[in-house]
């Protein structure tokens, strides 16, 4: 299993939002979305292996997880809108469980979780060592954040973990490009 968690600073917590300005009142959740896209689309079917999970800390009651997984996600398509439709529905559930399958809502945030994946975790950052020559663990769990870099608390929750902080290059890159830079590592490594 390949796993990610996506640090979501403004992303919404609740499925109050409209579908025509994702990057605007949502609170940057296009960057979600795309990751989303990443981290489970091949070019005709889904990555069955991959488990995502945004931890969404915007208004109106952060903290909120989506567990994304891949083997039971049903009616996921490759455009944002639609994507955003079902992320809606799962922020719309009055408390925990399940919109549609593989998408879950939790009432948790990111400390929680990093605890029950703390082992084999990989941080992506861009001062890491090199991808390409570090040992990535089998079903390693990578951090990555939005648009905003993991607050000094966050990173420290991180850090405690002891985890392998890594770069995927020299230039900084989109949350999502990442994660398919890591995807094809992985591939390439038949991990
Ligand atoms: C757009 S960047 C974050 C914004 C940027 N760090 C800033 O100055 O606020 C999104 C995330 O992608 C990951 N990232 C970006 N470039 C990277 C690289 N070259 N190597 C590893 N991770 C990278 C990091 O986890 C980063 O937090």
């Amino acid at each position: 299993m390949r796993r990610f968690i996506v640090v979501g600073h403004d992303a919404v917590t609740s499925g109050d939002f409209g579908l025509k300005d994702l990057a605007g009142a949502t609170g940057r959740l296009d960057i979600l979305l795309r990751c989303i896209n990443s981290v489970f689309m091949l070019s005709h079917s889904l990555r069955t292996d991959a488990e995502l999970y945004l931890v969404l800390l915007g208004p109106p009651t952060p903290p909120r997880i989506l567990r994304m997984v891949g083997s039971e996600l049903r009616h996921l398509n490759p455009d944002e809108r639609s994507t955003a439709s079902l992320v809606r529905r799962a922020l719309s559930l009055p408390s925990e469980g399940s919109s549609t399958p593989g998408i879950y809502l939790q009432h948790r945030g990111l400390e929680e979780l990093l605890r029950e994946f703390g082992e084999a975790l990989v941080y992506l950052r861009e001062d890491g060592d090199d991808l390409r020559s570090v040992d990535i663990p089998h079903g390693a769990t990578f951090v990555l954040s939005d648009h905003k870099a993991l607050t000094r608390e966050e990173e420290q929750m991180v850090m405690e973990l002891r985890p392998r902080v890594v770069s995927v290059g020299p230039m900084p890159l989109h949350a999502d490009h990442c994660i398919v830079v890591v995807h094809n590592e992985l591939d390439l490594r038949g991990l």
